[in-house]
């Protein structure tokens, strides 16, 4: 296969970035929001599953949240049953010790005079910190997160939860683009009180970011609730729903099982928390378990092909598109790299 220099380049570049898939998970290229900054402790590591990898997350001597794989080089347990110490990640089983950018700093056993060989490093992975959330880069993108419009700038006035859905990631992108399934599927939350006609109803892709807006009327009625919705390709969703700012932030954790952060925000001085913790409640409680039922009733796996869409899924598809074509050129790029 011809490659040009260029675009070899490029490959080589994506590849240093590119975290080792397993099998054909062919994640798009992107920013992926993997955690709150705040649920990585000074001491304690937090091991998550993301993009079909096992990940462990610790913060520096500064403070600094450094991603690197989980598994200790040395004999492989997970390094999230360490422990931090002086900014280092301790490993559970015979101490090994890491520093930020992954290298192996002791190894007790040995003493203090080992050199560590450079195959006993950890793979430390790009990552930024911004909005209250941690970021993995994954593939060949520059350092421009995707943040949609009106996304809080931290975590002040706001309440994060984070839900595990087992559906694929479209899947769950699928059951937030929506705004047309409110009536319905949350009937028990907004009652008869939303109408089900969408209309006028428009969907945009513009810059990575897919913006769905709407008014949800009763049929014959001009008036009715006006919503809007922007999705960052490829997971970060940020909507106003009555003075309430939802963000949400998406993110595989593996071919089957998609991580969402959801966090809302109040601008209500003094009772604004409380605001935001009731509405974080009522997702946990009533609106997400309706979502995640009746997404789980469509079956394993995720085919597109199978389903029947009209025009008010216009903005699943457009997200969809883009996935797609990040899919192909991740998949691409592996065929190239791994030649068989
Ligand atoms: S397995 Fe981690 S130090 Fe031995
Ligand atoms: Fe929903």
């Amino acid at each position: 296969m011809h490659v040009s220099n260029s675009s070899s380049r490029a490959v080589r570049r994506a590849e240093k970035y590119r975290l080792r898939l397993a099998g054909d998970e062919h994640y798009p290229d992107g920013w992926y929001p993997i955690a709150a900054s705040s649920a990585v402790a000074r001491k304690k590591p937090l091991g998550l599953r993301r993009l079909g990898r096992d990940l462990v997350l610790f913060r520096d001597a500064s403070g600094a949240i450094v991603v690197a794989g989980a598994r200790c080089p040395h004999r492989g347990a997970s390094l999230a049953l360490g422990r931090v110490r002086n900014g280092q990640l301790e490993c559970g089983y015979h101490g090994f010790r890491f520093g930020s950018d992954g290298t192996c700093e002791a190894a007790p056993c040995e003493g203090p005079a080992f050199a560590a060989p450079k195959r006993l490093s950890l793979q430390v992975y790009r990552s930024q910190v911004s909005h209250g959330i941690v970021w993995l880069g994954h593939g060949a993108i520059g350092d421009t997160l995707p943040i949609p419009a009106g996304l809080p700038a931290g975590e002040r006035g706001s309440v994060t939860a984070e839900l595990h859905w087992n559906t694929p990631f479209p899947r769950a992108i699928e059951g937030q683009l929506d705004l047309h399934h409110f009536p319905f599927a949350h009937r028990r939350v907004f009652g008869p009180t939303i109408g089900a006609r969408l209309d006028p109803f428009e969907a945009v892709a513009k810059d990575d970011i897919v913006t769905i807006r709407g008014t949800l009327r009763k049929e014959g009625k001009s008036k009715g609730i006006e919503a809007e919705l922007n999705l960052a390709f490829p997971g970060t969703l940020s909507g106003t729903f009555g003075g309430m700012h939802l963000s949400g932030f998406l993110a595989p954790i593996d071919a089957e099982h998609t991580a969402m952060i959801f966090r809302y925000t109040s601008g209500v001085p003094i009772f604004g928390k409380i605001l935001a913790w009731l509405a974080v409640q009522t997702e946990l409680r009533l609106v997400q378990p309706d979502d995640e039922a009746l997404l789980l009733s469509t079956g394993a796996g995720f085919d597109p092909k199978q389903n029947v869409y009209v025009p008010a899924d216009q903005g699943f598809l457009l997200w969809l598109r883009r996935y797609h074509q990040g899919q192909k050129s991740a998949s691409a790029l592996q065929s190239i790299q791994t030649p068989r």
